[in-house]
């Protein structure tokens, strides 16, 4: 990231002199095609849940291509989703149709049956779920959906569970999202930016956003000229440092990337042996990269969801089920130590909403005081102390 051809590039430079990083994003999208199993790629959104979006308007955009955008009216999501996709699909102008969860954790089919008709449009699926289960009917899910003209939507963000083993396109999805700082560069959480790529089935690539980054010979460039796009849907390129980021790490395993995979599910398996029996499991399966238990012993309902990655060291994990062991021995012999953790920190529990939603900066008068005195700021300020 630090090289100057990709640090001191200006989002507006001109194709001739950024070469390198139009190669980069271009093998990027042939990388993340591959890994999808799909045909065609754009880097443009910048997280999962816009990755969503416009999925959801490229479906949007084939049928009306169509001629069907009318009477196709209904998105088809199970009842473990993510919350973003429900969100998704209403922005984008659908009908939510919840289905069903079986007692192994899969799609219940039965359900699913009554629910697919002439007026769906597709299903918005993460596999593994949420709950960290690969849905065991996935093959007969897709013929469902393809049977009734509808299209297969891949929630990417679980994908670091299968990726480099199986293939959303070999399941039978037609529009695939990655959470590029899930699975190939930040592993969750850290606050920065995001990159949500989306790959799609070769009846859906005419719809991408533009600009697609495209090769000559031995020359990039950016195409605009897509007459069905939907399309930008976002400035410039797209979270450029998120690219190089995924691009190394892609690199780094080469052709050994399902071992990213293949650690991330066994890390998530050895937690579950672990903990299993101190907590309760609500599906007792395999899991695959995450799982959930319940703490509903403990107290009133509780799920954790658990997802070690595959860059946790075994002492990391060794102490995490240390510690939910510890927690669970001492909410039956010495409840109140719980209720008022943690103990050996200099601040207690901090509430992070009210304080994202009732911001005091303090500190910035305090240091100021000659600057805010008279401010709406420090008015408030007294105002909030005085309440
Ligand atoms: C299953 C699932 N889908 C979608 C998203 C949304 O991704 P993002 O946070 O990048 O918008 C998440 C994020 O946690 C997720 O877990």
């Amino acid at each position: 990231m630090n090289f100057p051809g990709f640090r001191d590039l200006h989002p507006l430079q001109e194709e001739e002199g950024a070469q390198g990083a139009l190669e980069l994003m271009w093998r990027l999208q042939e990388i993340l095609a591959e890994v999808a199993g799909l045909h065609a790629v754009s880097l443009q959104p910048a997280a999962g849940s816009q990755g969503e979006l416009t999925g959801l308007m490229l479906m949007r955009a084939y049928f009306t291509d169509r001629g069907e955008a009318e009477t196709r009216r209904k998105v088809v999501i199970p009842d473990t989703a993510h919350g973003t996709n429900p969100a998704s699909v209403t922005m984008a102008g659908y009908e939510v149709t919840h289905v069903q969860t079986d007692p192994r954790g899969n799609i219940d089919v039965d359900d699913l049956r009554t629910k697919v008709d002439a007026q769906t449009a597709g299903l918005m699926l993460t596999n593994p779920s949420t709950l960290g289960l690969f849905d065991e009917n996935i093959e007969e899910i897709a013929r469902i959906f393809h049977d009734a003209g509808a299209l297969m939507y891949y929630d990417g963000a679980n994908l670091n569970a299968v990726c480099g083993i199986s293939r959303p396109g070999d399941m039978g999805f037609d529009i695939v999202h990655f959470n590029l700082h899930k699975t190939f560069s930040q592993p969750h959480g850290g606050g920065g930016p995001g990159g949500g790529p989306i790959a799609v089935r070769d009846r859906l690539e005419p719809f991408l956003p533009v600009p697609a980054v495209v090769r000559d010979g031995e020359r990039f460039r950016y195409e605009y000229d897509r007459p069905k796009t939907i399309g930008k849907v976002r400035g410039f390129a797209g979270p450029f440092g998120v690219f190089v980021r995924s691009y190394a790490y892609i690199r780094s395993y080469g052709p050994r990337l399902r071992e990213m995979s293949e650690v991330a599910v066994l890390n998530a398996n050895y937690l579950l042996a672990q903990l299993k029996d101190a907590y309760e499991l609500p599906f007792d399966r395999l899991c695959m990269h995450e799982f959930v238990l319940s703490a509903r012993t403990l107290k009133r309902p509780e799920a954790l969801m658990i997802e070690p990655t595959e860059t946790e060291a075994k002492e990391t994990l060794d102490d995490f089920v240390e510690a939910m062991l510890e927690i669970v021995r001492d909410a039956s012999e010495h409840p109140e130590l719980l209720k008022d953790a943690p103990h050996d920190r200099p601040v207690g529990r901090v509430d992070e909403v009210k304080a994202a939603k009732r911001a005091v900066v303090r500190y910035l008068f305090e240091d100021h005081p000659d600057l805010s005195a008279d401010s709406d700021g420090a008015r408030q300020l007294e105002a909030q102390k005085g309440a």
